[in-house]
């Protein structure tokens, strides 16, 4: 299996409930190493930007408007079959839909409000771990 790395992002619901060092721990019991963090507060337009590919559905605003009303957690994620792993932790978008045991299903109060955000592909994660950190942060 592949050593990966992958992105992710504790959302502002899970920053206001001081819940980030518990998603941390999911991130590290599921074999996640965290080899990139920082905490930061985005522009509504930097959430518009790195949520582009949103932008045509009906909830791109209220999305854009929740992630940038306060501080994100920032990451990037190394393991094996990151990507893949990161989506088995965090469970469904949906919070009604996710499985025991997952971020989602633990912690996430609503579709939008769900906790955190990882990426889909390894493709993908490229795009957004460059949108946010620099080579010179990626060290490992
Ligand atoms: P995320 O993995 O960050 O990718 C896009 C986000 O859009 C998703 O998590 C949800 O938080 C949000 N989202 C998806 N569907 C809806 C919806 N129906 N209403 C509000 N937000 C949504």
């Amino acid at each position: 299996m592949a050593i990966q790395r992958t992105f992710s992002i504790i959302k502002p619901d899970a920053t206001r409930r001081n819940l980030t060092g518990a998603i941390v721990a999911k991130f590290e019991e599921a074999g996640l190493r965290v080899i990139a963090q920082k905490r930061i507060h985005l522009t509504k337009m930097q959430a518009g930007v790195f949520y582009g590919v949103h932008s045509e559905r009906p909830f791109y605003d209220e999305l854009c408007e929740f992630m940038s009303s306060e501080p994100i957690v920032v990451q990037v994620l190394e393991g094996e079959n990151a990507v893949a792993r990161n989506r088995e932790v965090m469970g469904a978008t949906n919070p009604s839909e996710a499985s025991e045991g997952t971020i989602r299903k633990e912690f996430a109060l609503s579709i939008g409000e769900n906790s955190v955000h990882g990426s889909d592909a390894t493709d993908t994660a490229a795009v957004e771990i460059a949108y946010f950190f620099s080579g010179l942060e990626l060290v490992g």
